[in-house]
């Protein structure tokens, strides 16, 4: 047994045999390896057993009066304490069905009666890695779900602290812009408004990133929602850029889904605005919104006549800050699309 594998599993082994004989033979050999080993007579002493200390991994006889291995293991598997460790049976049987049987009950793998010591070795140690790395698993998603929930946190104090500050700063800029809009030096004017300018965009990348902070973080309550209802409401709340743009949306026949309503709409006004945006000036904007079911779910679809994403950067433009190069003449931080993400 390799120090990798001892470290984090200390629950040993735990041998399930009515044969004293079977018990003794694997037992030595386990031993001889480094492995703890516990041993038990019959069905109920195993479930038992590993109740009180939780074992690694158990390598189950078959055949036992009473409780057989199949029993057992459906039992342990049943069991929330137990249900984890992985079962390896042992059978004399080799026979198609009882394979099957030991998967179905539970069971990770077999081997069967007489066997070569290397090769069960080889199966205990495989298992054994696996549960390992499982293990680990667990561990760093809690780890990043933790991590992930304190920098939201974060992202969402800070923003919301920084809106106080701002806003005076974008408000008094506005006070003497108002006062003073004939003043005779331009240069001082021009930089006024480029001091009112930055500090408008910060208000809105804090807004944006309040509206990414705060998607999905909770459980959301999902409720039926009328997708065509949604749009109209978009589409209304979007007039003053659809207007502008003389932007054609289009959309009919879109289904009832569940959902959370506001961040549907965040949704779908991140999409059709960007859809709006992302245009050529000489071009009307068009956008169309479909839905075509599929086996379980509802595939949703916005596509416009504009400068399009090229395949390359499909995957990069839902991370947040991302923008592509031929963006970088249209306004925009590049949260849009991580908080669609986040919402779908
Ligand atoms: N409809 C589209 N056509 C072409 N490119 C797009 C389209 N939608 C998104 N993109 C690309 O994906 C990037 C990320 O989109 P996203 O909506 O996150 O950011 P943004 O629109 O630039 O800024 P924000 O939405 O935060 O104001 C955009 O900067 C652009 O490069
Ligand atoms: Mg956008």
């Amino acid at each position: 047994m390799t120090d990798q594998l001892a470290s984090p599993l200390q629950g040993g082994i735990l041998l399930v045999d009515d044969t004293p004989d079977n018990l003794r033979v694997l037992s030595a050999m386990l031993t001889r390896q480094g492995f703890e080993v516990r041993k038990a007579l019959t069905g109920q002493r195993a479930i038992a057993s590993a109740q009180i200390v939780l074992p690694d991994l158990i390598l189950l006889d078959i055949k036992m009066p009473e409780m057989d291995g199949y029993a057992v293991c459906q039992h342990l598997k049943a069991n929330p304490t137990t249900s984890e460790v992985p079962v390896i049976f042992i059978s004399a049987l080799d026979d198609a069905l009882d394979k099957v049987k030991a998967f179905s009950v539970g069971g990770v793998d077999y081997v069967t009666k007489p066997f070569q010591e290397i090769e069960v070795l080889a199966r205990i140690e495989h298992q054994l890695r696996i549960q390992r790395l499982q293990q680990q698993l667990v561990v760093q998603n809690h780890e990043l779900t933790r991590s992930n929930r304190d920098l939201e946190q974060f992202a969402y104090i800070v923003s919301h602290d920084l809106q106080q500050p701002l806003q005076s700063i974008t408000g008094f800029t506005q006070l003497i812009q108002a006062r003073y809009q004939d003043y005779p030096d331009v240069t001082i004017r021009e930089y006024l408004h480029r001091i009112h300018d930055s500090g408008s965009r910060i208000q809105c990348l804090i807004q944006d990133l309040l509206v990414y902070a705060r998607v999905g973080g909770d459980y959301q309550e999902l409720q039926p929602v009328d997708c065509n209802r949604l749009l109209h409401q978009v589409s209304s709340d979007l007039q003053s850029a659809i207007t502008k743009k003389q932007a054609v949306l289009t959309y009919d026949n879109l289904p009832q889904i569940m959902g959370n309503e506001p961040q549907l709409i965040q949704l779908f006004q991140n999409l059709i605005s960007n859809a709006i945006k992302f245009v050529r000036p000489d071009i009307t904007p068009q956008v169309k919104i479909s839905a075509t079911l599929q086996t379980h779910y509802w595939l949703f679809e916005v596509s416009d006549n504009g400068i399009g994403i090229e395949a390359h950067n499909i995957e990069r433009v839902f991370e947040i800050f991302q923008r592509t190069e031929s963006a970088k003449n249209y306004p925009g931080t590049g949260i849009g699309l991580a908080t669609c993400r986040k919402i779908v």
